[in-house]
């Protein structure tokens, strides 16, 4: 007997993921969001009963002859940690698929790897810098065109639309604007064309906002932010419906190798289950901080979608099951250098780049974020120098607001 075959013949059977790869079953059961967020992709490990998800850390897989194996042949096509995750992704966001990336660009990569030379994306002008940058410093030179229009207004889209028009891709609430757009309009205008729609969907997460019931294509995810929720791994995930659009996504997924290690499959897993719980305290003290910087003498305009007067909060409150904690703010002595110095003066808030984690952060996307937008482009957009972005943890609000009140002075 050969080696392979004492080996494999002894391994105990996991759950393969050929022919199991939807979901439906999860997707059917009546579970509330909370216990999906807790149960969704895992299982007792068959093997061992262990109540979490193994790191399936091997980059191989016994076959007991060439083809016969276990549904796992090699670790970038499937690995049993990362399966549990994916469907897990596909769960949170009542998608009948999910797929991980290796990061949140590398999903959008994906996604834009769907098309060919000629064909044409609408996409938000307000949005990620670094999707921006992907968009117009690679794709732009394999010949995929790229019209950025403000999306506050689904109608904006239209006068864009033509024969080529192949993909919308929105991104709501906006990085670092906090705009909103109506995913359902959206969806809207691109069925009847048959355009297929991507929600970035990294800043709401799918405790408040659930792009694919509203007629979205593809959701995506930053995993890096709020599903990771602990700033301790890099990641991405997109979520679908349709068979066809998986397979294809998938067929990229393996091809280009952009894969998340086990680890990193893990970390996101355990980040997911507690996402109600996070999300819950992202909002109560994103609203408390919100509203403590529209009152404070000092501060100029604070970008948050909750406020009544803001552009996007009927739509917002329409299509979310609350606000978050992301906002931007400026000063009321809109000069670099009183920024700057603020930037440099907090002690809870952490300067630094990312969003979504159980810590505060602060931003300043002008530099940091945004940088890779062309400044004309970013001021043309309403991204001002001067421009501050929080992501606001779960800390204590009270002292995250005498942090703020210190450093603002
Ligand atoms: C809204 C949004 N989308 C996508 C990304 C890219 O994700 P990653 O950093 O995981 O590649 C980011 C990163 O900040 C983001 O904020």
């Amino acid at each position: 007997m050969s080696f392979g075959k004492l080996k494999s013949a002894s391994l105990p059977r996991i759950q393969a993921p050929s022919g199991d790869w939807n979901c439906h079953l999860y997707k059917n059961l009546n579970m509330k969001l909370s216990t999906k967020l807790i149960h969704a992709g895992t299982e007792p490990d068959p093997s061992t009963g262990a109540i979490m998800t193994p790191i399936y850390q091997t980059s191989t897989y016994v076959q007991e002859a060439p083809g016969q194996n276990k549904g796992y042949e090699y670790a970038r096509s499937q690995n049993p940690t990362r399966k549990a995750l994916e469907d897990a992704l596909a769960v949170i966001e009542n998608a009948s698929y999910g797929l991980a990336f290796s990061s949140g660009v590398a999903a959008t990569d994906a996604v834009i790897k769907l098309l060919n030379p000629g064909d044409e994306v609408i996409a938000a002008s307000d949005m990620y810098g670094g999707t921006y940058r992907l968009f117009t410093k690679i794709f732009e030179k394999y010949g995929i065109v790229f019209h950025y229009v403000n999306m506050q207004d689904a109608n904006n889209i239209i006068p864009y639309i033509n024969n080529n028009t192949r993909l919308i891709w929105t991104e709501t609430p906006t990085n670092p604007l906090i705009n909103i757009s109506d995913i359902a309009e959206i969806a809207g205008i691109a069925r009847e064309r048959k355009i297929l729609v991507c929600v970035d969907n990294t800043f709401a997460s799918p405790y408040l906002q659930n792009p694919l019931d509203l007629g979205a294509d593809i959701v995506l995810h930053s995993s890096t932010k709020y599903l990771g929720g602990h700033s301790d791994v890099i990641q991405g995930g997109l979520m679908m419906n349709d068979v066809a659009l998986r397979d294809q996504l998938y067929f990229i997924q393996k091809s280009c190798g952009a894969v998340p290690g086990p680890m990193d499959c893990f970390l996101v897993l355990r980040g997911i289950k507690t996402l109600h719980v996070r999300m819950e305290r992202h909002c109560e003290n994103g609203e408390k901080i919100a509203n403590w910087l529209r009152n404070h003498p000092k501060v100029g305009k604070v970008y948050w979608c909750g406020f009544e007067d803001h552009p996007g909060y009927a739509v917002a409150k329409k299509q979310m099951r609350g606000f978050g904690g992301m906002m931007s703010f400026t000063l009321k002595e809109d000069s670099m250098e009183a920024t700057m110095k603020l930037l440099s003066a907090t002690k809870l808030f952490a300067l630094a780049e990312s969003l979504g984690g159980v810590e505060s952060l602060i931003n300043h996307p002008a530099t940091m974020t945004h940088a890779s937008i062309p400044r004309e482009d970013r001021i043309k957009n309403g991204l001002s120098d001067s421009l501050i972005r929080l992501s606001v943890g779960i800390e204590d609000v009270d002292d995250l607001i005498e942090d703020l009140e210190q450093a603002i002075g």
